[in-house]
């Protein structure tokens, strides 16, 4: 069967589907992510699964996750922002579906949906941020995944920017996930809202609403409000320097910006950009590589992970 399930876990949902080999969704289905226990979170995922499966044969399944994963895409070892430090999450889940269960990351996944079916179709070597709650990285480098030696490689999220910057889930410092996430962007909007001036809007709102929260600040950016457009710019510029850096060591022809945060659209792409010139080794000699936004963006992760399911059947097999 070519159908295979993408489960994509986010910090506040579960995405499922069932796909097909040109990536389209056939099925799906999405719960919140329950909290704490990660029991709670093994039985939604296997009854999303249970559930997607009953509509017919499925190949495997891929399973997205935000954290480190093992090169036999079992284990997920370390993950930032949930509880999970060596967690067999393959074998655990197998064991209650009986099917092929294959773990990724969910960077990894959204990456590779936007190469085979979306933003980076054109191009043989992209590099994706994903910007929501983390920072997420995916590696596409002459048309194949990038993985790395045991298989935790592209965690971009986690390249320095800052020399002893602020601290990070992964246990050390300046991390771009600390400048370039969904909750840097908060932060940077609670500190302009704090300065007054163009931060007034903001700190309107948080009085109004208690706290800021990402909708509020997206709400502002829509409505071009100068001090949460100060803070998206900041964010901008953090992820263009970084893009610079990357750039000297992969020589993407595409960046692909995706997650919550990516929904700014050119808003976020133009301080990405000029701080990418303003950064990047050897200007103006090579060809520059464009910066787009993702455009399967909240179907990524599910499309994704089914897809590099069904590419590991293939391969091991
Ligand atoms: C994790 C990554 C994940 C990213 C986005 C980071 O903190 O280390 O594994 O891809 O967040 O969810
Ligand atoms: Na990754
Ligand atoms: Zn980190």
């Amino acid at each position: 069967r070519v159908h295979a399930i993408g489960i994509d876990i986010g910090g506040t949902k579960i995405a499922g589907a069932v796909v097909d080999e040109l990536g389209q969704i056939v099925r799906s289905d999405r719960v919140v992510t329950p909290a704490g226990d990660s029991t709670l979170l093994e039985d939604a995922v296997v009854s999303m699964i249970t559930s997607l499966q009953a509509g017919g044969d499925v190949s495997a399944v891929g399973v997205a996750a935000a954290g480190f994963i093992d090169a036999a895409q079992s284990t997920v070892y370390y993950a930032p922002n949930i509880n999970w430090r060596n967690e067999p999450f393959r074998e655990k889940l197998e064991a209650r579906v009986g099917t092929t269960v294959v773990v990724d990351n969910d960077a990894n996944a959204a990456g590779w949906a936007e190469f085979r079916f979306g933003a980076g179709r054109m191009v043989s070597d992209m590099v994706m941020l994903t910007i929501g709650t983390g920072v997420g990285g995916a590696i596409v480098a002459g048309d194949r995944l990038f993985r790395g030696g045991f298989g935790a490689g592209a965690e971009l999220g986690h390249v320095r920017v800052v020399p002893d910057g602020l601290a990070c889930g992964c246990g050390q410092r300046g991390c771009i996930e600390q400048y370039g996430s969904g909750r840097a962007l908060l932060r940077m909007s609670n500190e302009i809202a704090d300065a007054g001036g163009i931060g007034q809007a903001l700190a309107r709102v948080r009085a109004e609403q208690g706290a800021l929260d990402g909708g509020l600040v997206a709400a502002l950016i829509e409505s071009e409000d100068p001090g949460a457009l100060a803070a998206l710019r900041q964010l901008g510029h953090w992820l263009g320097q970084a893009a610079a850096s990357l750039s000297a060591v992969l020589d993407p022809q595409r960046f692909v910006f995706g997650g919550g945060v990516a929904a700014a659209g050119e808003l976020l792409l133009a301080p990405i950009r000029e701080a990418f010139l303003e950064h990047l080794p050897a200007r103006g000699y090579h060809p520059e590589p464009d910066f787009v936004i993702a455009e399967l963006v909240n179907d990524a992760g599910v499309v994704g992970a089914a897809d590099l399911a069904r590419v590991w059947v293939a391969e091991h097999s």
